[in-house]
């Protein structure tokens, strides 16, 4: 481990690697980049202290530098101890960012670093799963005075943070970036699609042509692994405890039944439901021999791999694929059972992180702006933020649209005219 006053990376030297990344990163996060742009020559962010627990990859590095260019100051550390980017850290570290976050982080220093992130004091919380706002709202609650608001990326997060407001637990006002539909619309369903597929590719190598892919959950996510799945050629297995949800899933012309069915002829399982032992252990004794697991949800609870290893020793077999032998039968996990796209890959393309990317920093913009005048619940950006988003993004596509006439305007706004 490599250690300075404000840093502790896995290997500083990766630096020069980390640099290159980020490159590639602003080439295709050209949305980010305009807002960029914006930001270094209004400063919206100015003495703004902000911290932030997201996965330490190229595109939240380009994140970074977009709220540093805003006038901010930054402290980061990881979301989840296995998605962090060594390079990446690096780089980030070199620049003069304070981070704290390795690949492969003990339990031990995920929350030493999520503590020297509150250490910080800031102004505004970025959280991909609320461990921030959690661990604050536990443990530290002098500091929410200085706190102006948080900004959530992930819909487990969301989950949780509407979770503290029913219980009035919530004492800062939380901006459910996730809920952006620039956000969840695309990096939930184009992104996951993508990545969680890419995660267990990098992990195995495995054919999908032909064989049974088992999804379970049929959100936001689980809508875009299913397409992509059977876009290789696979046969798609849903399952689902939403009856509109599984009826959605089955009108998109896939297979729906219960997971207990599913496990006896599935030869991948992937989870993205946001919920716990989806796949149990008594699920995986139902399985057939080598088949593969893999969760793409925000934690490592949707496979039982805890109890699963109280059933049989891990092997390692390949950097993020352990094998377990149940009576006489090879199951495949693949890393560790938490969200595979960033253990086992680089999550999802940068283009995707751009528009969710464009969240954060104009939820941060907004924040400040409405320093003291949000209210202390969980809420939304205000659509046209949304819109700004979607349009930055279509421009940097190259992609114009029509706009509205006179005449169909005041067409869509009365209701004299009928057939
Ligand atoms: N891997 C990533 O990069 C990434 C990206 C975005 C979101 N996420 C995470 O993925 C998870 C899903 O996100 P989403 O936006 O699709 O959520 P969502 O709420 O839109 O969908 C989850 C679905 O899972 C279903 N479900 C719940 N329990 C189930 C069970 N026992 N069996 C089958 N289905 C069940 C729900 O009915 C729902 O339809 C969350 O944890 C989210 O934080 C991961």
């Amino acid at each position: 481990m490599d250690k300075g006053a404000d840093y502790e990376v896995k290997d500083i030297n990766l630096a020069g690697q980390g640099f290159l990344n980020l490159e590639i990163a602003e080439s295709r996060m050209q949305a980010l980049m305009k807002v960029r742009q914006r930001f270094q020559r209004e400063k919206p962010l100015k003495g703004t202290r902000i911290g932030m627990a997201l996965h330490v990859t190229k595109e939240t590095g380009v994140l970074v530098r977009t709220l540093v260019a805003g006038g901010a100051d930054v402290a980061i550390t990881g979301c989840n101890p296995l998605s962090t980017q060594d390079d990446v850290a690096a780089a980030l570290a070199k620049e003069g960012i304070k981070v704290w976050a390795y690949k492969g982080e003990s339990k031990e220093d995920y929350y030493r670093y999520l503590n020297n992130v509150i250490a910080f004091k800031p102004n505004i919380t970025i959280d991909d799963g609320c461990d921030l706002v959690s661990e604050i709202h536990k443990k530290h609650q002098h500091l929410i005075r200085e706190i102006i608001a948080g900004c959530e990326e992930t819909t487990t997060g969301i989950i949780r943070l509407k979770a503290m407001e029913k219980d009035n637990a919530l004492k800062y006002p939380m901006i459910a970036v996730n809920d952006n539909k620039t956000k969840h619309l695309l990096d939930n369903y184009f992104g996951t699609g993508q990545s969680t597929i890419d995660g267990i590719l990098r992990a195995t190598n495995v054919l999908f042509a032909g064989k049974n892919v088992v999804i379970c959950g049929y959100g936001d996510c689980g809508k875009g692994v299913s397409l992509k799945t059977k876009g290789l050629g696979a046969n798609v297995i849903v399952t689902e405890v939403d009856s509109f949800r599984a009826l959605q899933a089955a009108l998109d012309g896939f297979r729906v039944m219960p997971i207990k069915e599913a496990a006896k002829i599935g030869d991948i399982f992937i989870t993205v439901t946001g919920n716990k032992n989806v796949i149990d252990i008594e699920h995986i004794k139902l399985m057939k021999d080598c088949a593969v697991l893999a969760n793409s949800g925000h934690f490592d609870a949707e496979i039982n791999v805890n109890e699963l290893k109280k059933t049989a020793k891990p092997r390692r077999v390949r950097p993020f694929l352990d094998e377990y032998v149940i009576s006489g039968k090879k199951i495949y996990v693949c890393g560790e059972g938490r969200l595979v796209n960033l253990a086992a890959a680089e999550g999802h393309p940068s283009e995707v992180m751009s528009t969710s990317f464009c969240g954060q920093a104009l939820a941060c913009e907004y924040a400040a702006k409405n320093k003291g005048r949000l209210p202390i619940k969980v809420i939304q950006l205000p659509e046209e933020i949304d819109d700004d988003i979607a349009k930055l993004q279509l421009d940097a596509m190259g992609i114009q649209i029509d706009t509205l006439t006179k005449e169909q305007k005041e067409y869509l706004e009365s209701w004299q005219e009928g057939t």
